[in-house]
């Protein structure tokens, strides 16, 4: 059975009283409300790791991830941040291949491989991130594009790795603009990926994979995009920065 999955990305926002703020007040509120069982997944920047999941306590289906990891395991790399650390501090998923990194830190394909592996090696669950940017849309050839990121990234892991990674197709255009895909629209790219997946690793793996819809994702728009056949959930940015918003999101299940 896949799980269903809401993940808050915060991107680079929110000082430390405001994170600490945000996440007690999601923290009462889930505690009670969960009750459909969703994962809640809360990906602040890295400072706000440790407290984060302090006041996440024991809190069922509530987990702390990030929203990076470096490519190697330790040493002489200033600014860097290693998997074996984020499970130190409490961390159980991480973000990789966001199109903001991919974009503005220039992270190829290969590189997420590298990232990926240094997740799973270390226990950590990768949420991937895929998606196209708007000229791609446009023109049609979205579909290939995606499973393309797919295929350089991922399908030289094993079986076994595979059904660890959650993936979240993100597409550009929709990010942060309010832009939202349709239904329809992001239903028809789920199916492709995953019969993408199902073509190398067979449709037993395909059908347990998580694929979580983000872009523009609010509580007026996730029962929608969340009552698709092949939409396991969603990754949220504007939308996870508010508590309310947030759990609606979670409650739209
Ligand atoms: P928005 O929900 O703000 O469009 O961001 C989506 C996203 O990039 C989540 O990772």
């Amino acid at each position: 059975m896949r799980k269903k999955i809401v993940a808050g990305n915060w991107k680079m926002n929110l000082n430390f009283e405001d994170g600490q703020k945000l996440t007690s007040e999601i923290v009462n509120i889930l505690k009670d409300e969960n009750d459909k069982k969703v994962t809640v997944v809360l990906n602040p920047p890295f400072v706000h790791l440790y407290p984060v999941k302090k006041l996440i306590g024991d809190t069922p289906n509530l987990f702390l991830g990030s929203q990076n990891c470096s490519d190697k395991s330790s040493g002489a790399y200033t600014g860097e941040v290693s998997a074996a650390m984020l499970v130190s501090f409490g961390a159980e998923y991480v973000i990789i291949g966001h199109s903001e990194r991919r974009e503005y830190f220039k992270e190829s394909n290969q590189l997420l491989t590298a990232k990926t592996r240094q997740a799973l090696e270390n226990g950590l669950i990768p949420i991937f991130c895929c998606g196209e940017p708007l000229d791609i849309r446009e023109a049609g050839t979205h579909e290939a594009y995606v499973k393309a990121q797919l295929t350089e990234s991922l399908f030289g892991f094993t079986e076994e790795e595979i059904s660890k990674v959650v993936i979240a197709y993100e597409p550009i255009w929709a990010i942060g603009t309010g832009k939202t895909a349709s239904s329809e629209q992001a239903q028809e790219m789920h199916a492709a990926l995953r019969n993408h997946f199902a073509s190398k690793y067979g449709q037993n793996v395909a059908d347990n994979l998580s694929i979580l819809y983000g872009g523009s994702c609010n509580p007026g728009n996730a029962k929608e995009i969340f009552s698709k056949a092949d939409v396991d959930g969603g990754l949220i940015g504007g939308a996870s920065l508010k508590s309310r918003d947030f759990v609606e999101i979670v409650k739209s299940f």
